[in-house]
């Protein structure tokens, strides 16, 4: 028998990150491992790392610091660096920090219970290779465990787009889908567990083109399509999408599968045609807008996120003008505004830069904007009834927090529900961070 170890895992970026980190725990579990929620008594550190922007990247190696006194305690703690970082700078970790034992990049996860035990042999551990196998398909099985009503699953990974700023072409490889039959055995299995929602997952995930259980062809719509059968499973949410990738099948379904959400995230990145040009977006801010208002004739209450890039090189006053006219015509339920971070290694890396305060300017300026148009839209709520999957109770005594279908946090003081449970709520009020309702 193999003797109870902790294992820490701190996850950073987005939700892709959350899903491996849970797969990767699912994996160490196998070799004895339990996770825990502080690094101060933990056998193994992983650090589940970021590196879509400069700062992200950064905070990785002043949290390894952070870890030098434990080490110090604890000889036998072993360190992992996994995620983009690790992709991306290999072998560099161990050299810039060397209390690293393990450097294992996102698509080797399924090596890490014979990585784990080459650093118990007091060796170090480095994988960063890109595969054949599918890495999902030979990480252990998720454990039939209770859990939680929301769950991401991974469906698609990578991304053969090549923006112009972009590291994930680079850390994630090129684009691959998951077979439909392995995605269904697995939601079904979350559905088992309690989940009543779920979140496809990929970086260009509605460029979904897995194989059907037939061999044939799928489309991200043709498996929603197959997801919206699975019984339990009452909601579907997809993240993130590309607008070229925005098939006619999968704007219907938006229109058509009671179980999709009207939420859609759909990243423009700016409003310039020149700027997205020379990030290599391939659509322009027009085309952008037009797909918008169809995606809106099949469900006029869709509610739009996106993210938007400022301070790109070569962004010049009227070019953030245009973004911000494209914001205005939007009006976005969220956004994310990014200012631009040089990545090195993409084409963008090697161009003039915009000045850091004029860059600086700019975010604010579109940030405020964004931040308008989200708060009059949840302002715009109140009064309406809305479906709520709770996922927690709230931070008052009996109070219970969950999701609306627009993605909306939502609490409600005294409310007969629990977890996993839906229901219409109308909303009374709309706070900073979310809206206040009551089940009449
Ligand atoms: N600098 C700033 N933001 C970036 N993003 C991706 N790469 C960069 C970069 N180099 C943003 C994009 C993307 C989101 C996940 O992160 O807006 O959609
Ligand atoms: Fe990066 Fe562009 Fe691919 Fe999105 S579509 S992951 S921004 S390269």
């Amino acid at each position: 028998m193999t003797t109870q170890k902790k294992l820490f895992i701190k996850t950073y970026g987005c939700q892709m990150n959350v899903y491996d980190s849970e797969r990767m725990a699912e994996a160490l579990g196998g070799q004895g491992y339990v996770e825990t929620q502080t690094p101060d008594d933990a056998d193994m550190i992983l650090l589940n790392t970021c590196h879509i922007r400069e700062k992200a990247a950064e905070k990785v190696y002043s949290e390894l610091g952070r870890f030098k006194g434990l080490k110090a305690e604890k000889p036998d703690l072993k360190i992992g660096v996994a995620g983009c970082v690790a992709q991306a700078e290999g072998q560099e970790i161990m050299r810039r920090q060397p209390l690293v034992d393990l450097v294992v990049g996102p698509q080797s996860y399924h090596r890490l219970p014979e990585m784990e035990a080459k650093t118990q042999a007091g060796e170090k551990a480095l994988d960063t290779d890109f595969p054949k196998e599918d890495k999902f398909e030979k990480l252990k099985s998720r454990p039939r465990a209770q859990r939680g009503p929301t769950a991401f699953l991974t469906v698609q990974e990578g991304c053969d787009k090549f923006c112009a700023f972009c590291v994930v072409p680079y850390t994630r490889g090129a684009e691959v889908s998951r077979p439909v039959d392995r995605i269904l055995t697995e939601a079904r299995n979350l559905v088992e567990r309690g989940v009543r929602e779920i979140t496809l997952l990929g970086q260009n995930v509605n460029a979904y083109h897995g194989v059907g259980p037939d061999g044939s062809d799928y489309t991200l719509a043709k498996l929603i399509w197959d997801l919206d059968r699975v019984d339990g499973l009452e909601r579907i949410r997809f993240t993130t999408s590309h607008p070229n990738d925005m098939t006619d099948d999968l704007i219907e379904a938006h229109g058509t599968c009671a179980k999709l959400m009207p939420y859609l995230h759909l990243p423009v990145q700016s409003g310039s045609d020149r700027i997205l040009k020379r990030m290599n977006r391939s659509h322009t801010a027009d085309s952008y807008l037009r797909l918008i208002e169809r995606i809106r004739a099949a469900r006029p209450d869709i509610l739009m996120s996106g993210d938007f890039i400022v301070g790109f090189p070569e962004e010049t006053e009227a070019d953030f003008q245009a973004t911000l006219d494209l914001v205005e015509a939007v009006n976005y339920g969220y956004a994310y505004s990014f200012k631009y971070s040089t990545r090195p290694g993409t084409p963008a890396a090697e161009r003039s830069q915009v000045e850091p305060a004029e860059a600086d300017d700019r975010l604010q300026r579109l940030q405020a904007l964004i931040t308008r148009q989200q708060r009059s839209i949840q302002e715009g709520m109140v009064g309406q009834t809305v479906n709520v999957l709770f996922e927690k109770p709230g931070r008052l005594p009996g109070q219970m927090g969950g999701k609306s279908d627009y993605l909306h946090a939502v609490h409600v003081a005294n409310a007969n529900v629990k977890a996993g449970d839906i229901a219409p709520v109308r909303i009374v009020e709309a706070g900073v961070n979310s809206l206040a309702g009551v089940i009449d």
